[in-house]
């Protein structure tokens, strides 16, 4: 056998993902809460992590169901002070990680010229260095390799117009991808990136459901917005060795909008 050939997996055990311990950032609403929740089904042990995870009703519900298996933890993704303890809980409670998914997120939707320079750092910090601090932190209970998928957006590609900083972080998001994957590379750590077009969430219902959104969904070639689940398969991908020769590639998951 050359070190380059390995054993294929089996067409059923291509997408499992059974027994993973897996780490959901913005786990307390929107496109985290409804991972942990698909992690939970298909047999992950999940960390489902945010500034208010601990008091979220919702994730009590999830806890009460999938107990043993999950564990909410208080992290704010933009202080390396929280990240590093909110990572000590878990090493505590799991002892290593496989799969890191960058989720947690803001918008803050404002002109650039209105922004003041508090309200750009605000998101940069959340979208930006929250990803950097978190994935510096997890490498440390990766020892046996594994995938950190970051979730960016379109915004990464497209300058969409009153969303200048959030643009700029999820393009940030992926460069600092790119390098994390060639830099982990040695440690069998993949990186990759999703970048959605509009999902309906808490972050944008309002302003989707309104006169503006209309106009949006017909140019969108499926002729609809996505729901969290249609992100599921990509992240199931990801998550499994069934993407275990990629690492530093973004896969955009819109509905054709950019195309
Ligand atoms: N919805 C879309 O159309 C869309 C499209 C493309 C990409 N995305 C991306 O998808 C991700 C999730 O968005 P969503 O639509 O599900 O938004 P959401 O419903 O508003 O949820 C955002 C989550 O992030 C957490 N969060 C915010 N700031 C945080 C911080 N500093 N530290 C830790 N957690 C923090 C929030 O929890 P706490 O308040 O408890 O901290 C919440 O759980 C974001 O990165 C977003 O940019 C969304």
């Amino acid at each position: 056998m050359t070190t380059e050939s390995k054993q294929s997996p089996t067409p059923e055990s291509i997408f499992d993902i059974d027994n993973k311990v897996v780490l959901v950032t913005g786990a307390s609403s929107g496109i985290g809460l409804h991972l942990c929740q698909m992690l939970l089904g298909r047999g992950c042990r999940v960390v489902g992590a945010s500034r208010t995870a601990c008091e979220s009703d919702a994730l009590r519900i999830i806890d009460k169901q999938y107990s043993g298996n999950f564990l909410a933890v208080n992290m704010d993704v933009s202080s390396a002070a929280s990240v590093d303890a909110a990572f000590d809980t878990i090493a505590d409670a799991f002892g290593h990680l496989d799969v890191v998914i960058n989720n947690a997120g803001m918008a803050a939707p404002k002109r650039a010229v209105n922004m003041t320079p508090v309200e750009w750092a605000t998101v940069i910090d959340t979208n930006l260095t929250g990803p950097f601090l978190v994935s510096r932190a997890a490498v440390g209970i990766m020892p046996n390799g594994g995938s950190i998928i970051q979730i960016a957006s379109t915004g990464a590609f497209k300058a969409y117009v009153g969303l200048s900083a959030y643009n700029s972080s999820k393009a940030g998001v992926l460069m600092l991808s790119q390098t994390l994957a060639v830099e982990l590379a040695p440690q069998n750590i993949r990186v990759n990136v999703l970048a959605p077009g509009y999902v309906i969430t808490p972050m944008n219902d309002e302003f989707l459901s309104g006169p503006q959104g209309e106009p949006i969904r017909n140019k969108i070639p499926l002729k609809r917005f996505a729901q969290p689940s249609d992100l599921d398969g990509a992240i199931v991908f990801f998550a499994s060795s069934a993407s275990s020769y990629i690492t530093g590639t973004c896969l955009v998951i819109d509905g054709g909008t950019l195309a």
